[in-house]
């Protein structure tokens, strides 16, 4: 950032809209001015931390206005934990902002003809809606100004969520709005025992201590696992743990460990080890079960995934006899999801271990017309792959944020399916390639889904026809 631009203050700056990433927007002198954690309405003095040709970044540092449409969080740790960046906002208007994001994109990025955006599917349930978090251990916990400024000391262990954009600093959680009662007991009493008994938090900086990281899954149906990473070996301290998780919480369904001396927190390729109960928890909906172990995608939001799975079911419009691609079809649900409608389904997904989740998720639920395929998909959907099996009917296709490499784009102007129905959870990247797609494809329908709410994420999912 340029000197002049440095520590440089915009007063009364009007908070006009909200853009990409859930930043809003303002203008001054011409140029658009991104700014965090305000409201559009809000008049703000604004302390500009980045600055470039044609746009500015910063934050605000006073409020003259407040919007009318702001409402006061309802959590204590809002503003310091990166979680729940919208509860200042209400939820109708969350809502009103999420599908307008879908309209600027496909308007701005996408650039192509479409039908009226429909109003988005909410969430009834905007607080206690997701079925994991992760939690780190640390022993670098985030001071507030007040406990810096009162030279007290203070406990500085910690176990809650990263500070945005802070590797190493973890801001202590007493109560999260985001995962029902299990997820505060268990944190909060296994913080307690830990301290009680002088356990080490993890040091990051150092790759040291015993108790690294807390995952906390659940399931509609009552089930919940719980896994512990511990950064250090000594089986004595790791058992003390398990047996006080065991003997507190017998409710828990699998309690699991991972003793994890790498320097990253991933566990893919890590044993994972059953303290009690079973290796897995099981989801269920619309009657068909879902085994999801330690290392399996779900969609955090199972309520909402349910009405995402009944849009894209309906879009694809199945009557018995079509042969159905899921592409990045994860653990397979949407492939299972569907398989009672068609008469093939094959998936494709480059994680093996979710490959196995998937064809298990077959049997379980005794579907014998779905295949599953392992591998990258701009290699596996080739030409041999397609004359070794059946052409599609409708393509389903829901790719990670960064959406579909161009290679399989090409793939599927040239498979020509019918209809794809395209989900994503970056309807900029969506916007991209479905403006590569219309060169065969109309869009017929575009439908979003709110899978968080308290964020400006958003989940769309596009019907797309090919021209006759
Ligand atoms: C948004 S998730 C889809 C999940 C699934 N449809 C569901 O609802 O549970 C995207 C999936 O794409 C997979 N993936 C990412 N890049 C891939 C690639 N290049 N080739 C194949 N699969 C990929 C990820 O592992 C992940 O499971």
């Amino acid at each position: 950032m340029s000197r002049k631009m440095k520590n440089k203050v915009v007063t009364n700056l009007t908070i006009e809209r909200i853009a990409t990433e859930g930043k809003c927007v303002g203008h001054h002198e011409g140029k658009v001015v991104f700014v965090q954690g305000v409201a559009p309405g809000d008049v703000v003095d604004v302390r500009i931390t980045r600055g470039k040709s044609s746009f500015m970044e910063g934050e605000a540092i006073k409020f003259h206005e407040y919007s009318k449409d702001r409402i006061d969080p309802f959590c204590s740790h809002f503003g310091t934990c990166g979680g729940c960046k919208w509860q200042h906002i209400n939820y109708d208007l969350q809502k009103t902002y999420k599908r307008q994001q879908v309209v600027d994109q496909f308007t701005r990025i996408g650039k192509v003809e479409i039908p009226e955006v429909m109003p988005i599917v909410g969430s009834a349930n905007t607080r206690y809606y997701r079925n994991k978090l992760d939690f780190t251990f640390s022993n670098n916990r985030w001071l507030t100004r007040e406990e810096i400024d009162s030279g007290a000391a203070f406990e500085r262990n910690a176990l809650g969520f990263h500070i945005p954009k802070m590797f190493d600093k973890i801001v202590d959680i007493e109560h999260c709005y985001l995962q029902g009662d299990i997820s505060n007991d268990v944190r909060n009493e296994l913080r307690a025992f830990a301290l009680s008994n002088s356990l080490s938090f993890y040091d990051i900086r150092n790759q040291v201590g015993l108790l690294r990281n807390l995952i906390i899954r659940t399931t509609s149906t009552g089930e919940s696992m719980v896994i512990v990473q511990f950064g250090g070996d000594n089986a004595e301290e790791i058992d003390l743990v398990m047996n006080f998780l065991h003997e507190k919480f017998p409710q828990i369904t699998a309690l699991l460990y991972i003793i994890n001396l790498k320097k990253n927190e991933t566990f893919n390729d890590l044993e994972v080890v059953t303290f009690a109960g079973r290796a897995y928890i099981e989801e269920e909906m619309e009657g068909l079960k879902f085994r999801i172990g330690p290392k399996s995608f779900y969609q955090t939001n199972s309520d909402q995934a349910y009405e995402l799975y009944k849009v894209t079911r309906d879009f694809a419009g199945l009557k018995g006899d079509e042969v159905v691609y899921d592409l990045y079809t994860g653990t397979g649900t949407i492939a299972n999801f569907v398989a009672k409608q068609a008469k093939q389904v094959i998936g494709i997904e480059y994680v093996e271990a979710a490959i196995e989740d998937a064809k298990l998720n077959s049997l379980v639920n005794g579907l014998e017309n779905t295949l599953f395929y392992a591998g990258d998909m701009k290699d596996m959907l080739n030409d041999d792959f397609i004359a070794a099996h059946a052409k599609p009917d409708v393509i389903i296709t829901d790719p990670p944020r960064a959406g579909m490499h161009d290679d399989v784009v090409n793939m599927l102007l040239k498979l020509a399916a019918p209809k794809i129905v395209y989900v994503s959870c970056n309807p900029a990247t969506q916007a991209r390639d479905v403006a590569l797609l219309s060169e065969k494809y109309s869009v017929d329908k575009i439908q979003p889904v709110d899978m968080f709410p308290q964020t400006y994420h958003v989940e769309n999912v596009v019907l797309l026809t090919l021209k006759s």
